[in-house]
């Protein structure tokens, strides 16, 4: 789906004409006076549906009004509800709702009021309608032309003022949108045709069109890196794995960069350690730590925040092969460490341990990775929070800020020196899995291994990043996390 088009238009929402409006509300609400036009032109049903109670404003609640009669201004109001929730969140979510209604309903162009609709509320309403508005139907057949639906392709946020700052809001708001639309693309796309190279690729669309520097190492570089930990799990594909480099310049020359790392599996059958045949199709998502870096990336560089980010992807496809690593098999890491490979389904955080280290050359300020690394924390946390670990405390507070502000819940698992025994080798430095017990804890501790000497963060998105059912604000699929974390962080970061 092409981007939708963003406008500010100041005024009365009664004068806006659109075929639809949406007017979001806060939980029992009652007719603000800037919206007494906008009720006269509807005939009174504003506050009549309000009075009744037939519209409460609860949380995802609407409600849609057909204008009775002709004349100008909006066609349809679409009440929605915010209910109790804080004034950015409240908007960010009524406005998905808003976008996913519109463009279901196929009218093509929505304006959006809510209250003092200005900074971050409004960059809530801009990114949250286009997370809304957004499916994926790349590869299917168009239906019948009787049945299209328009796609929906303008938005106008109705505003008090058309400021700086709101123009600001809105394009940084359209910022996140495209980062989310890239990370939620590349999420949907089967692991026929989300390969390493086709990450590759995005990523060098991605720098083109920001000026970034971009550079891709294949099975060569990282074999003259001797990266034993990453190379092991590609051994079993002929696809060339691909660790890609991004690098944003947008802070004072020599300032230390924030790190962004992804794991980048395009796909995980577990390899000879074999996943069970059922939702096998899933592990095409694998690859979303690596989405949304190059999502954020991208959000980053359209945003012009002012900090130098450097991302890093790790992406390969785990696979079963005569050539490919055996659970047993010893390998050496970049950094020298050996690793017994007890189970190949491990295999995150054997990319990922090479990644890490390699991240060190650029002697970053701090690091934050996120991967789909185990199915231990969709046990623990389910599909609304990720999990967060980290080796510095204060970096893991402001990553555990961010995935506030961005609305995308995190919570924080210890990583207790005493868990480190369960890593112990009887043949290696330390083997790649740690038993049923503690599961994310024990893939985390085993990331700390590689991001030595670096503020590093984790971020386990494994039941974050895609999700298997619809969840009203969103199809079910790819769910564009955590890219509006990783920005978040990274502005906390800007100068
Ligand atoms: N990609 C999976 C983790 C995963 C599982 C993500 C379910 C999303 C949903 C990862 O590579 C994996 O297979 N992890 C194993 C680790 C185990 C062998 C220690 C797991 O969680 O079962
Ligand atoms: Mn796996
Ligand atoms: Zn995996």
């Amino acid at each position: 789906m092409t981007a939708i088009a963003y406008t500010l238009r100041a005024g009365d929402p009664a004068r806006v004409a659109t075929p639809l409006l949406a007017v979001l509300l806060p939980a029992d609400p009652s007719v603000p006076r800037s919206l007494a036009a906008l009720d006269r032109t509807f005939g009174g049903l504003i506050t009549r549906a309000i009075r009744q109670r037939d519209f409460r404003g609860g949380r995802d609640e609407t409600l849609l009004l057909l204008r009775p009669g002709a004349g100008g201004g909006p066609e349809r109001v679409l009440l929605v509800g915010m209910g109790s929730a804080e004034r950015v969140k409240g908007t960010h979510r009524a406005a998905a709702v808003a976008g996913r209604r519109a463009n279901g309903m196929g009218v093509g162009a929505m304006a959006i009021w809510a209250e003092a609709l200005d900074g971050e509320s409004l960059e809530g309403a801009v990114a949250g309608s286009a997370l809304g508005a957004w499916v994926f139907r790349d590869l299917q057949a168009a239906p019948p032309p009787a049945q299209r639906r328009k796609p929906l392709a303008r938005v106008t946020c109705v505003v008090a003022k058309v400021s700086a700052a709101a123009k600001a809001a809105l394009a940084a708001g359209e910022a996140v949108a495209a980062g989310q639309r890239i990370a939620r693309q590349l999420g949907m796309l089967p692991g026929n045709i989300c390969t390493p190279d086709h990450l590759a690729r995005t990523a060098r669309e991605i720098a083109k069109r920001h000026r970034l520097k971009v550079a891709v190492l294949g099975r060569r570089e990282m074999t003259r890196l001797k990266m034993g930990s990453f190379l092991a799990v590609a051994q079993g594909t002929r696809q060339d794995p691909k660790l890609v480099v991004l690098e944003y310049r947008g802070g004072r020359r020599g300032d230390a960069p924030v790190a962004l790392v992804g794991k980048g599996l395009c796909f995980d059958t577990g390899g000879v350690s074999i996943k069970p045949a059922l939702g096998m199709e899933t592990m095409k998502f694998d690859m979303s730590g690596a989405g949304a870096v190059l999502g954020a990336m991208e959000a980053i560089a359209r945003m012009k925040l002012k900090v130098n980010v450097v991302g890093l992807v790790g992406s390969t496809t785990n696979v079963v092969d005569g050539d490919a690593v055996k659970p047993g098999d010893v390998v050496r890491a970049a950094n020298g460490k050996t690793i017994e490979i007890q189970n190949t389904d491990a295999e995150g955080r054997l990319v990922l341990a090479d990644v890490l280290h390699y991240a060190k050359r650029f002697a970053p300020q701090a690091v934050v990775d996120a991967a789909t690394l185990t199915g231990a924390c969709v046990i623990a946390l389910g599909h609304v929070t990720t999990g967060v670990m980290g080796n510095d405390q204060g970096v893991v507070d402001e990553v555990l800020a961010a995935t506030k502000r961005a609305g995308e819940p995190g919570w924080q698992l210890p990583m207790f020196d005493e868990y480190k025994e369960l890593l112990k080798s009887d043949s290696a430095d330390l083997r790649n899995i740690g038993g049923r017990s503690a599961g994310t804890i024990t893939a985390g501790l085993f990331l700390a291994e590689f991001a030595e000497g670096m503020p590093w963060v984790h971020l386990d998105v494994a039941g974050t990043a895609y999700s298997e059912s619809d969840l009203g604000i969103m199809p079910k699929g790819s769910t564009g996390t955590p890219v509006r974390t990783f920005v978040e962080f990274v502005r906390g970061r800007a100068r």
